[in-house]
């Protein structure tokens, strides 16, 4: 029988366990927020990034892509607001020493007796709050003192903006496009919490979907859905996915309306991604402070106009920490706890295990025949330790939909048991099929079986 079971602890422990997420540098005690992401850690996020590129690139044609530099212009960050307004509201306790964000600190631990939540036990003195800007700076040149101040992206969207003019000139590009980019984005959070939730460096999969001013309304709608649908096709159940509208106060400094994609954590809801209707502000102030003209004009009909700006910013961390959750489970078998990643086939970090059930008698020959077949269409793994319901347990740990046991009959027919993680229905299949069907369940529609439990 399936319970949602599901806790950040467990996730913590099967993560380290499995080699999946790593606290960094823990070998000299950690740095706060900082992770690492170990072998499934890295295929299962490259899965998450694929699947999003997929949706972008590879199934529609309004959508370009974009590597921008992390280091840019410092006068971008003056141009986009980081500058001016992307801090937070900090005060420091007398007491204890330790320093919150004025906004949270109903959740913030102080973790000294008796002023357990600053402001309300008896010993907590607090300061005025002050501005703390969040971006990293460095500086570029090798002398420090000679050197100009740079920062370290806080968010992937602006080298999108300072792009924007090559895409109208060298792609002659014309709205409404998209031009999409993943990488890595650095703040330094004040408050970090849930593990991967928020962290200092993390990835970013952001979109700036660039329109006629009129059809801003329309496409901010499309986008959201689109969006949520993403989480849903794969295998986000529904009663754990919602779109949040913000408040007006909530709304950014360049929004005129945002939602957010939010996902049930164990914790409370929370979010994934927001999907912001940025009119033409970085546009405008790119302009500004460029002195370039970044107008589109239609050679043909004369007509030219600052496009706006439709945003999907998902976070390549938070996605994978929700598609974790929802996908943990435990179950019994033979009297026994079983650890299950129910994760859509296509996020998880590998597809088919191959298994000798002895290591003798021509079985691990055969098992690495298959895997060599295999690999050549689907991320495989070859195990022959231990007896086979640990190795099945392994697999079903990290989440693989499909285990191959390669045995006796195997030697006599060509064929082979697939067991199937969820339903751990085992069927036999000719070798010589295995890698069409495997192919075939992979693109097949899924549905989470926790929905069903
Ligand atoms: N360009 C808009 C922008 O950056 P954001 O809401 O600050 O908007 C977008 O970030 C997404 O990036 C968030 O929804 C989240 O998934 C991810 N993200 C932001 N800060 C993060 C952090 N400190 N750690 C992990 N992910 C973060």
């Amino acid at each position: 029988m399936s319970t949602d079971a599901v806790t950040m602890e467990k996730i913590v422990s099967l993560c380290k366990r499995r080699g999946i997420v790593f606290q960094s540098s823990e070998i000299y005690g950690g740095i706060g927020a900082t992770y690492d992401y170990g072998h499934y850690g890295v295929l299962l996020t490259n899965n998450v990034k694929a699947q999003w590129w997929k949706s972008l690139l590879q199934e529609r044609d309004d959508v370009v892509a974009l590597d921008s530099a992390i280091i840019q212009h410092p006068k971008t960050w003056e141009a986009s607001g980081h500058v001016a307004g992307f801090s937070d509201p900090l005060v420091d306790c007398r007491t204890c020493k330790r320093r919150f964000r004025e906004d949270k600190l109903e959740i913030s631990e102080c973790g000294e007796q008796p002023s357990k939540i600053p402001g309300q036990g008896k010993n907590c003195d607090l300061t005025e709050a002050r501005q703390f800007n969040l971006m990293f700076k460095t500086t570029v040149g090798p002398v420090e003192e000679t050197g100009s101040t740079v920062f370290l992206r806080p968010e992937t969207a602006q080298g999108i903006f300072l792009n924007f003019k090559h895409y109208l000139q060298f792609a002659r590009k014309k709205p409404p496009f998209g031009i999409a980019q993943v990488g890595k984005s650095f703040r330094n959070e004040i408050t970090t919490e849930n593990f991967i939730f928020r962290t200092r460096e993390f990835e970013q999969m952001e979109m700036e979907f660039f329109v006629p001013p009129a059809q801003a309304d329309q496409w901010y709608e499309y986008w959201k859905q689109t969006r949520y649908d993403w989480y849903i096709k794969l295998g986000i159940r529904p009663d754990h996915l919602r779109l949040r509208p913000h408040d007006p106060d909530e709304l950014s400094h360049y929004s005129s309306g945002t939602s957010d994609v939010e996902y049930l954590f164990p914790t409370d809801w929370s979010e994934l991604e927001g999907i912001a209707n940025r009119g033409n502000f970085d546009l405008t102030q790119h302009a500004e402070h460029s002195k370039q003209n970044l107008e589109y004009v239609d050679t043909a009909s004369g007509e030219r106009y600052l496009p706006h700006v439709i945003e999907p910013a998902a976070g390549v961390g938070r996605a994978t920490l929700a598609f974790l959750c929802d996908a943990y489970d435990e179950d019994e078998i033979d009297g026994e706890t079983r650890t299950v990643l129910r994760l859509h086939p296509q996020l998880a970090p590998v597809k088919a295990a191959v298994l000798p059930l002895v290591k003798k008698d021509g079985q691990p020959e055969v098992a690495r025949e298959i895997v060599t077949e295999l690999r050549e269409r689907m991320q495989v793994e070859y195990d022959e330790g231990g007896a086979i319901g640990r190795r099945y347990r392994r697999q079903d740990e990290i989440g693989t939909p499909w285990s191959i046991t390669v045995d006796h009959q195997t030697l006599e027919d060509r064929t082979v048991t697939v067991r199937d993680r969820d339903s751990l229905a085992q069927e036999r299949i000719a070798i010589s099929d295995l890698a069409d069907e495997l192919e075939r369940r992979l693109r097949a529609p899924w549905r989470s079986p926790k929905l069903d439990s």
